[in-house]
């Protein structure tokens, strides 16, 4: 890539949930744009194996819990005691529940389990980073909500509150961290398919694009993770150096159509 298209140059970014899917591909991404990259995950060997594939030079692995204040704190320090600094903070872990339909069959404990990864870690993420770019009067963190941040009824109860929250957070944040330069936006991805959505359904990569096109708004694309990255790249780059507290759907219009009156459906193409 030449060094004029790459958008990142000098930068360094702390990624959760980088072992794999999302995380993974942005990493990548980040890295091609000139980042140095901290990939934190709880699963080792493929953070690991994400590092390899990075480079030494550009990326390293530090074992993270989300749910975990000090592993938040460490990850951050770790990040500014190899690089230097932390401009780009990305809170992108995750996990999914089973989808029980009736409230009344929902355990607290797994409720509660849900938000601890998904807004408790988001929350840390956002806390820690600050923590460093205050300082640094500058910086940028994103995290990942969903589709289910904004439409309602494809998640389970917990899951759905948990991409609400971090709306929620992202805005109040990114109010109180204007002052400082510090921009915090949040992206909410559609359906692809990933290790969490396939493992999930227990689909195949292929069936699950296709179920995810056949109830999409948008015919023709399918959604990969590299267009999660590229739309995080976006958020975090001095392209939207003017843009916080934006949730930024990457859904082909998923999220606004109300499908009731099938309104727009021509019986065959012109
Ligand atoms: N795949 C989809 O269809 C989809 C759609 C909308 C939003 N998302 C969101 O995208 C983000 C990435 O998900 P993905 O689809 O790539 O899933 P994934 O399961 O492939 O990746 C999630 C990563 O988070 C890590 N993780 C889980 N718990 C953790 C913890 N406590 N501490 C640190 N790391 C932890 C996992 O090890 C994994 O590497 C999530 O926030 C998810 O909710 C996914």
């Amino acid at each position: 890539m030449a060094t004029t298209s790459r958008r990142l140059e000098g930068k360094v970014a702390v990624i959760t949930g980088a072992a794999r899917g999302i995380g993974e591909c942005t990493a990548k991404l980040f890295a091609e744009h000139g980042a140095k990259v901290v990939i934190a995950d709880i699963e080792d060997q493929l953070g690991q194996a994400v590092c390899e594939a990075i480079g030494s030079s550009n990326s390293i692995y530090v074992h993270c819990d989300v749910t975990n204040e000090n592993d938040v704190k460490n990850v951050v320090d770790t990040a500014v005691a190899t690089y230097g600094k932390l401009d780009i903070m990305f809170n992108n872990a995750a996990i999914i529940d089973p989808n029980k339909e009736r409230i009344i069959d929902n355990e607290k404990a797994d409720f509660e389990h849900v938000l601890s990864v998904n807004v408790t870690g988001v929350f840390l993420g956002m806390k820690h980073a600050a923590r460093v770019m205050i300082p640094a009067r500058t910086g940028s963190i994103i995290s990942t909500a969903s589709v289910c941040s904004t439409i309602v009824g494809i998640g389970s109860h917990a899951y759905t509150c948990a991409k609400h929250a971090i709306v929620g957070l992202t805005k109040n944040i990114a109010v109180e961290l204007g002052q400082f330069g510090i921009r915090v936006n949040c992206l909410s991805p559609y359906g692809l398919a990933t290790p969490m959505s396939t493992s999930f359904l227990s689909l195949e990569d292929e069936v699950l694009e296709n179920m995810m096109n056949s109830f999409g708004n948008l015919k023709g694309p399918t959604l990969k993770t590299g267009d999660i990255a590229k739309a995080a790249l976006f958020l975090v780059s001095d392209d939207a150096q003017y843009i916080s507290g934006h949730n930024l759907l990457v859904d082909g219009g998923y999220s606004i159509v109300n499908p009731s009156f099938g309104m727009f459906k021509y019986s065959e193409n012109p």
